[in-house]
């Protein structure tokens, strides 16, 4: 007897750990359908890998949500769609605070009305603030310092009051640094303007920087520059797999950190990068950014006990090397 297996709605499919997680589902068996805006998502990569329906629209447009709920039988739905910019969303909150909290709200209103009750949604360690200490284990204080960090600590908290209130059950991940790319190069990291450290090293070693910035080389860690813990994106992906089957299983709501649990700091990168690339990548060293933690690593021992949840590559040699993959192939 063959198992006919669920249909899961995934908005910001199109973008990076989005794409990746798509993938994942695929491979368990699931059938996908992708709602993104294209704003920054890459339909290339959808029509050509994931090979997926995908409703090129905005989370924010209840009619369309309501004729996709109505049209498909969707059993939960992963939510990666979002404004992601720390600094941005300094200068333009009124952007994020739309599209992260109003259009989340319009989605979870959209799937009661629809009976839809299971939800997975991407939040951040952002969400943590200043390290109090370190690693980072799901209870410490949350005080975010940007209105990133606030628009998805205020969707936690409709999250947790509309289990209460309505049932809806759902596993928010406070993902580290993703990072890295698919091992067999079919997926990738490709945000523009791009501000992740790795992209960055990677488009220098390329050539299409001058050079890289380190922002800060006094900090109190052991080469100076600031530690951060870089996650796998495809091990992003194989944790929402096991948070959405948790769901499907009857699971009650929950937070899960997903985290390498090994910082690795600015220098350690370059460091591998140069390894990976061979080549001599320059490096500009440059002041602190206010807001900048010296070290950000997280614990994620509550994913791997209770999802049974492991990275498969942990390793920032690893992780740099698929990226290297990727932008060879993307960006050349
Ligand atoms: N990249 C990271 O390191 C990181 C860390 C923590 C949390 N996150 C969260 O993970 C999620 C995915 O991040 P990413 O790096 O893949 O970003 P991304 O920009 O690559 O993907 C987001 C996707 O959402 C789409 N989108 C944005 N607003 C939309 C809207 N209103 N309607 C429909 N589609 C919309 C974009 O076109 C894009 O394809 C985000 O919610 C982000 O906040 C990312």
């Amino acid at each position: 007897m063959s198992l006919q297996k669920s249909t899961i709605l995934v908005t910001g499919g199109a973008g990076y750990i989005g794409s990746h997680a798509v993938l994942a589902l695929l491979q368990a068996g699931y059938e996908v359908i992708i709602l993104d805006n294209l704003v920054y998502g890459h339909r290339d990569l959808v029509e050509t890998v994931l090979q997926v329906e995908l409703i090129e629209g905005d989370i924010e447009n209840r009619p369309l949500l309501d004729q996709i709920f109505n049209s498909h039988k969707i059993e939960a739905v992963m939510h990666f769609s979002a404004y992601t910019y720390v600094g941005e969303s300094v200068t333009n909150p009124d952007k994020y605070y739309r599209n992260n909290v109003l259009g989340t709200l319009t989605l979870l209103e959209a799937m009661l009305d629809a009976g839809i009750k299971k939800f997975v949604f991407s939040s951040t360690c952002a969400t943590y603030g200043i390290p109090q200490f370190i690693p980072l284990t799901e209870d410490h204080p949350q005080n975010p310092i940007s209105p990133y960090g606030m628009t998805k600590l205020m969707v936690e908290q409709i999250l947790a009051d509309f289990d209460i209130a309505y049932g809806l059950k759902s596993v928010c991940f406070r993902y580290f640094n993703a990072a890295g790319a698919n091992p067999n190069g079919l997926l990738g990291e490709d945000h523009n303007p791009e501000s992740h450290l790795i992209p960055l090293v990677l488009q220098t070693a390329l050539g299409q920087r001058e050079y890289i910035s380190v922002f800060g080389t006094d900090y109190p860690t052991p080469d100076g520059t600031c530690i951060r813990d870089y996650i796998h994106v495809s091990d992003l992906a194989d944790a929402h797999v096991l948070g959405l089957e948790y769901l499907l299983q009857g699971g009650n709501s929950e937070v899960f950190n997903l985290g390498n649990g090994n910082g690795f700091s600015v220098n350690e990168v370059i460091t591998a990068a140069q390894e990976v690339t061979g080549i001599n990548i320059p490096v500009k060293q440059c002041d602190r950014r206010p807001g900048d933690s010296p070290i950000l690593i997280g614990s994620s021992d509550k994913a791997k006990n209770i999802l049974n949840w492991q990275p498969k590559y942990p390793g920032i040699q690893e992780i740099v090397a698929h990226a290297w993959q990727w932008h060879q192939k993307r960006h050349k």
